[in-house]
């Protein structure tokens, strides 16, 4: 393979074999001018990601909420239907959700209810741990775009990315303490949370972040267009950013994109905090992650940002 032998290449993993796989399966969508259909249905894993009946969130759920939002949360409980003309229990099973389903903001909902509507203040009635679990339990019942916040055409946009263009929904995160080289040579070593400050700056608040790997063929192959895709992608008002994974060290990492030629900056995942926060057994992996490390949706191989460009003026 063609490695410009950094010193301490760790060679923990191979993924070409299953990169072939990958192509032959039909996740590669590059130079496609027409989105190819996924091969995995992405409204079959929104029907599978309906929430566990054994959670510990579920009873009190049915107790306390189920009677407005429903034994499904689909907001036809029986008590919904008295409240015509006023404010109708949220359908939590929608994008369609007021403020958002992270559970940040299911707390405040709980603690405060929503003044000049039905949905009374729970907060003082329902002890810590029970409510910490009341909250998880609604926040699986939500479909993921509902978590992106303050943005209902952004909810669109990631909506569309999985229903069109092959993208699977996540609830991976990736925290705001793990340690990343950089071959920013200013920045040697930067946090997650570093990173995860600059989305707040972007105008959508979202970043594309590129897992990609020194023994990964494809990914080198594609990545001089990094800088392109880069430019494309900030005046949509998104981050960028790339990620080697199997190579921790930035002056290694540096050494071969300086060997091919390559302008752009990576950060590399000097204590495999990225590995094990996602799964990432086949490269590249692209992942939209939002400004609280939450990674929405992400896609397995090499995707037209084509489609990025599509799904934004689409959502407009
Ligand atoms: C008496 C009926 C009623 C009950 C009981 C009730 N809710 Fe609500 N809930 C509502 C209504 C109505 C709304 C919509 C308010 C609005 O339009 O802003 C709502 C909205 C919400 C929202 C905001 C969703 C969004 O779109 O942003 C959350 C979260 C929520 N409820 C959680 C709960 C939880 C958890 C329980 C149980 C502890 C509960 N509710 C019990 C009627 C109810």
């Amino acid at each position: 393979m063609n490695v410009a032998s950094p010193k301490k290449m760790k060679h923990w993993w191979i993924p070409i074999p299953a990169l072939l796989i990958g192509l032959t399966a039909g996740v590669w969508t590059s130079n496609s001018k027409t989105p190819v259909q996924s091969t995995v249905s992405s409204s079959l894993t929104n029907i599978e990601r309906s929430a566990p009946k054994d959670h510990p969130g579920r009873l009190l759920y049915l107790s306390n909420c189920a009677r407005c939002h429903g034994l499904e949360g689909r907001g036809d409980g029986p008590e919904s239907a008295g409240l015509a003309g006023a404010a109708r229990p949220r359908d939590f099973t929608s994008t369609d959700w007021k403020s958002d389903a992270r559970s940040v903001t299911i707390e405040q909902m709980l603690n405060k209810g929503v003044p000049g509507t039905s949905m009374a203040a729970f907060g003082s009635t329902i002890g810590e741990i029970d409510r910490q679990n009341l909250i998880r339990y609604v926040e699986t019942l939500a479909p993921p775009a509902a978590r992106i916040p303050n943005n209902h055409s952004q909810r669109k946009r990631v909506q569309d990315l999985v229903d069109r263009f092959g993208w699977q929904w996540s609830s991976d995160r990736l925290k705001p303490g793990i340690k990343l080289g950089s071959t920013d040579g200013d920045r040697p070593e930067v946090t997650v949370s570093e990173i995860l400050k600059t989305a707040t700056q972007s105008e959508t608040r979202l970043q594309f972040v590129l897992a990609w790997g020194v023994h990964c063929a494809i990914c080198v192959e594609k990545l001089p267009e990094t800088a392109e895709i880069q430019s494309v992608l900030s005046r949509l008002g998104y981050g960028y950013q790339l990620i080697c994974v199997d190579e921790p060290s930035p002056t290694n990492v540096q050494d071969f994109l300086n060997s091919k030629v390559i302008k752009s900056k990576s950060l590399t995942d000097s204590d495999n905090g990225i590995k094990l926060s996602t799964d990432l057994s086949l490269l590249p992996v692209t992942m939209l992650v939002d400004e609280y490390g939450n990674i929405l949706a992400k896609f397995t191989g090499v995707f037209d940002w084509r489609n990025v460009i599509q799904a934004s003026d689409d959502a407009k």
